[in-house]
């Protein structure tokens, strides 16, 4: 497998495009065929700046939804391959969705803080039983009329609809669908006209690896111009045919790959979105790219893993693929190589790369700005801006940056700027050609004895060690240096190695400062329900596990 990604932590959703891998001889190349859109010009200081020529949309998703239908009417809009089900753009219809792994403490959190009404779930998702988890917030529910839920900690929420059954105090789906009438549906005509494009439509919640989740709100305008733009550098055009533009996604919906990189994109270039299966499976997703003829596959790391590994992978006929976008999870960056970046509070994609790149330039960067879209790149230390090729935190301005946590003030101000500037607290350098490169996240650097060091550096390089699997380092503190490198390692099936080879390895390779002064042999690490590795908790592990 040869891929990379690197973009990590709470923000550093990561969205990769054109790979390359290759797994037991399996060498499958997915290259996207597009027209070449040059745009980089030379620059000079760590600021960029995206190009102008494609004006702004200044639509509400809805609009751009309707005028889609008017283009495509009978196009695909969504394919749910296990069951069977095809809505054509005229059939389509809105959904909203919350993280589906959510526990009852994280599910009253994100209903309390953004005062929802209205919940929308099916009985039970996998192994969650949605609405006993709902019931230990909401006892009342049960004993209420539905669409008349008095709660006491949740009290905002008035009604519940069941997508597959009904149970004490909830409506079932088709109830709801019955009772809309003519009238109902002129109501929501005359609402849609007043609606503007600078007004909330996605509250997304950062699922955030320290503190409680925070609601990073979007506009219209937000996510209505990231699709465009996303599906423009894709190569998305309407001369093509709907057979060109099928994209699979097994990622889900709550996340912005596959909500704004999935949907939104749909939305607006007329594109059709097949899923798989009601959550990841390999084969199904295999299945179902052979069977309706995908074009495009977006989804993370692990599944790409998943899928290469299934036993009967060959027997599966992928040639109608030609693209794709991986996102997600933080990957080492031996596993995967990424062309595009993102953050959710920015609508997500800022950076992306360009089809026609070299691959030094895919494996190595993230891609150039998209446009309408600014970034600069500061020492997070002084707020002084670096020369180019120097690492500092990124910053980006423009229409994009969300317009604030929901109901959060305080936070809103910690990271945009007066000037609107959006502070990703991603670590990243800037090359002549405008070319960004992610070295990790700003608080995950370790500063030893006032010397910075960023911890991805480190794991890109013990990566490089035969017998390593995986890496996280992270600083353990220290009564001298302030901190020490630690490095926590997770060996191949069947290797082992010892704490001084791995030393001896790094000797003259890397500075001596950077070379962990403790290697700990680790079998897994502390993860977020999303999956990324908890740095702050396995910190924590490490410096009980020292003795410091
Ligand atoms: C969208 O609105 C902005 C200012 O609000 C304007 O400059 C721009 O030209 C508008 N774009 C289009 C396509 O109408
Ligand atoms: C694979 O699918 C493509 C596109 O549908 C088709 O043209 C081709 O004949 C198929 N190949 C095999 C071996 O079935
Ligand atoms: C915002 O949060 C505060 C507490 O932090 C709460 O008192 C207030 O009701 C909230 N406002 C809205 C509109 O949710």
């Amino acid at each position: 497998v040869c891929m990379r990604c690197s973009a990590w932590g709470e923000h550093g959703m990561c969205w990769g495009g054109p790979f390359v891998l290759g797994v037991q001889g399996v060498v499958l190349w997915l290259a996207l065929h597009t027209r070449a859109l040059s745009a980089s010009h030379r620059v000079t200081e760590s600021y960029i700046q995206g190009t102008l020529d494609i004006p702004l949309i200044n639509k509400t998703v809805g609009q751009c939804l309707d005028e889609t239908a008017e283009r495509f009417p009978h196009r695909d809009a969504f394919v749910f391959h296990r069951d069977g089900v095809r809505k054509t753009f005229a059939q389509f219809k809105e959904e909203v969705s919350v993280n589906p792994a959510y526990q009852a403490h994280e599910l009253e959190f994100v209903i309390r803080k953004v005062g929802c009404k209205a919940l929308v779930f099916p009985a039970h998702f996998k192994s969650q039983k949605y609405y006993d988890i709902l019931k230990q917030s909401c006892p009342e529910v049960e004993n209420s009329s539905p669409g008349g839920i008095k709660s006491k900690r949740l009290p905002d929420l008035s009604t519940v609809i069941m997508l597959d059954s009904k149970l004490p105090g909830t409506f079932h789906m088709d109830e709801v669908l019955q009772a809309g009438d003519s009238s109902h549906m002129k109501q929501l005509r005359a609402l849609q006209q007043t609606l503007s494009c600078n007004e909330p439509i996605n509250i997304q919640f950062t699922s955030g690896t320290t503190g409680s989740p925070k609601g990073a709100t979007l506009s219209h305008r937000n996510i209505v111009n990231n699709a465009n733009l996303i599906g423009m550098r894709l190569g998305i055009t309407e001369q093509v045919g709907p057979a060109d533009y099928r994209v699979c996604i097994p990622a889900p919906l709550y996340h912005c790959l596959g909500s704004v990189g999935g949907c939104m994109v749909t939305a607006l270039h007329g594109s059709s979105c097949i899923f798989s299966a009601p959550s990841f499976e390999g084969k199904a997703t295999l299945e179902a790219v052979s069977q309706e003829k995908c074009s495009f596959l977006h989804g993370t790391p692990t599944m790409f893993i998943d899928m290469l590994s299934q036993p009967d992978f060959d027997s599966y006929n992928l040639s109608t693929l030609r693209g794709g976008v991986i996102a997600g999870s933080p990957v080492p960056p031996e596993i995967m190589k990424m062309i595009a970046y993102g953050t959710t509070e920015n609508s997500p994609v800022t950076f992306m790369g360009f089809p026609t790149d070299s691959i030094s330039r895919r494996t190595e960067t993230v891609g150039s700005i998209l446009p309408h879209t600014e970034a600069k790149i500061e020492d997070p230390e002084t707020g002084k801006p670096v020369p180019l090729n120097t690492p500092g935190e990124l910053q980006v301005r423009g229409y994009c940056v969300m317009l604030g946590y929901w109901n959060d003030s305080a936070r809103t101000r910690e990271v945009i700027s007066d000037d609107n500037w959006y502070k990703t607290g991603d670590i990243a350098t800037l090359d002549e050609h405008g070319y960004c490169r992610i070295i990790g996240r700003c608080k995950d650097m370790i500063i030893r004895g006032g010397e910075n060091i960023y911890p991805a550096e480190i794991e890109q390089f013990l990566h490089t060690h035969p017998k390593i699997e995986e890496v996280q380092v992270v600083g353990v503190k220290d009564s001298l240096m302030g901190e020490e490198v630690c490095a926590c390692i997770r060996l191949r099936a069947g290797q082992s190695c010892a704490a001084d080879d791995i030393k001896a390895f790094c000797k003259g390779q890397i500075s001596h400062f950077k070379i962990p002064r403790y290697i700990v042999f680790v079998n897994q690490y502390p993860l977020t329900v999303s999956g990324k590795v908890q740095k702050y908790k396995l910190r924590e592990q490490m410096e009980k596990h020292l003795q410091l």
